[in-house]
């Protein structure tokens, strides 16, 4: 068997390659596409931890690292300690519980203001109609984007993440739309430095980043903001449409609901690999990874290891969890992990109380081709109660 990220059959499902990867080749070496990469779940954990060994200055995607060299943008996801904890320590105030807390009512609104629209109709897409168009709006609302820019942010980042399968290469649009999106969140960062507001990207520049740093940052929130939301929404409806005993337990008592997003999460981690490049040998399992040599951490297949977890592949949504590696883990964690949350909870309260019986219509699913993320982006959704 071969492992490919680029792959048709990876994005169609990579269950059975994550399975033969764990089993036959838990330090997997792709000569030609030129990477290693660990699936079991405590390889996995022990790489997130090491960062001193697993940098991420040369990029956290594929395609970024087989091109070796530090990347340009000055971005917390790709700096190490300790830059990237004192940048980090300034931007994720803005993302603690009780921060996010107090943005419930924005999400809520948010979210409704959508579904409203889907109200009294029998069949729409819940991914095209809400979970996609959504986040963008909250993301873009903290950050102080004005309103009449956000729906572009999100078309803009589709572009950039989208890849042809079978081609590591990003397309063209996809440098197009980089740039286009760069250089819009680098004229409001110059305004916002100008005349400051209440937003994050105000609070940014008052704390001393140049307009740069503040673009780039945005930037990334952008992309991390509007597109996982969107399929861990997706994959939710999806999973609970496939298994009505566990949607059945949400119906029966809302307060399943967090324990739910963390088993979609861990069920169909949205990002499905952290990429890094190992500075140093290192072994695994027998194994060395040579210095200089891009590692894929292969998040989506360590939360289905059998060695980790009991019934890997059943979903559960009453599983313990104790690390959701879904969200990354160590120094680079997710930022928004909080915000994420909340943003699913309340779509999938939401998606109970209006349409407590539903079912998706299987042949009608699509799914993104992305770097990184995978999920849907399209799943059509038919009210049947
Ligand atoms: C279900 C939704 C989400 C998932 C699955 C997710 C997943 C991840 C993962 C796996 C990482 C680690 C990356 C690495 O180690 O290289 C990460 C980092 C990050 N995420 Fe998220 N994310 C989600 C939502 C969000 C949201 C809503 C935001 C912002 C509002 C956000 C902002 C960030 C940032 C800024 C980082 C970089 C942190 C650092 O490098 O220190 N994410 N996320």
């Amino acid at each position: 068997m071969r492992f490919d990220p680029y792959s048709e059959e990876f994005f169609e499902d990579p269950t059975d390659v994550y399975k033969w990867l764990r089993d036959n080749a838990p330090v997997y070496h792709n000569e030609e596409r030129g990477f290693w990469a660990l699936s079991r779940y405590d390889d996995v954990l022990r790489a997130h931890r090491d960062w001193q060994t697993f940098s991420s200055t040369h990029g956290v995607s594929l395609d970024d690292l087989v091109v070796p060299g530090p990347s340009i943008a000055n971005n917390v996801i790709v700096m190490d300690p300790p830059e990237h904890d004192r940048l980090r320590a300034l931007v994720s105030r803005a993302f603690t519980p009780r921060a996010i807390a107090n943005f419930e009512p924005l999400v809520r609104s948010v979210e409704a203001d959508f579904l409203d629209r889907l109200d009294g109709r029998s069949e729409f897409d819940i991914v095209a109609d809400f979970s996609a168009p959504f986040p963008v709006e909250v993301i873009s609302a903290l950050l102080g984007v004005p309103p009449d820019g956000r729906q572009q942010i999100r078309h803009w980042t589709d572009e950039m993440l989208h890849r042809e399968p079978g081609n590591p290469k990003p397309p063209k649009s996809a440098f197009r739309a980089a740039i286009a999106l760069g250089g819009y969140l680098f004229e409001l960062a110059q305004e916002k430095g100008g005349h400051p507001g209440d937003d994050m990207m105000s609070a940014l520049c008052e704390a001393g980043l140049s307009d740069i740093e503040v673009a780039s940052f945005a930037v990334l929130l952008a992309a991390a903001g509007s597109e996982t939301v969107t399929k861990l929404i997706g994959s939710a409806v999806v999973l609970f449409a496939r298994n009505p005993d566990q949607w059945r337990l949400v119906l029966d008592d809302a307060a399943a609901i967090p324990g739910a997003v963390e088993e979609v999460l861990r069920y169909v981690p949205p990002s499905q690999y952290q990429g890094r490049y190992a500075v140093a040998d290192v072994s695994f399992e027998g194994v060395t990874i040579p210095a200089d040599t891009p590692v894929l951490l292969l998040t989506g297949s360590a939360t289905r290891d059998e060695r980790a977890y009991d019934r890997p592949d059943q979903f559960d949504i009453t599983r313990d969890h104790h690390i959701a590696l879904g969200f990354g883990h160590g120094a680079h964690a997710c930022i928004g992990a909080h915000l994420a949350r909340l943003e699913a909870r309340v779509a999938l309260e939401e998606i109970r109380r209006r349409w407590p019986t539903f079912a998706i219509d299987e042949a009608g699913l699509r799914r993104v081709t992305m770097s990184n993320v995978a999920g849907y982006v399209n799943v059509p959704f038919s009210v049947t109660g």
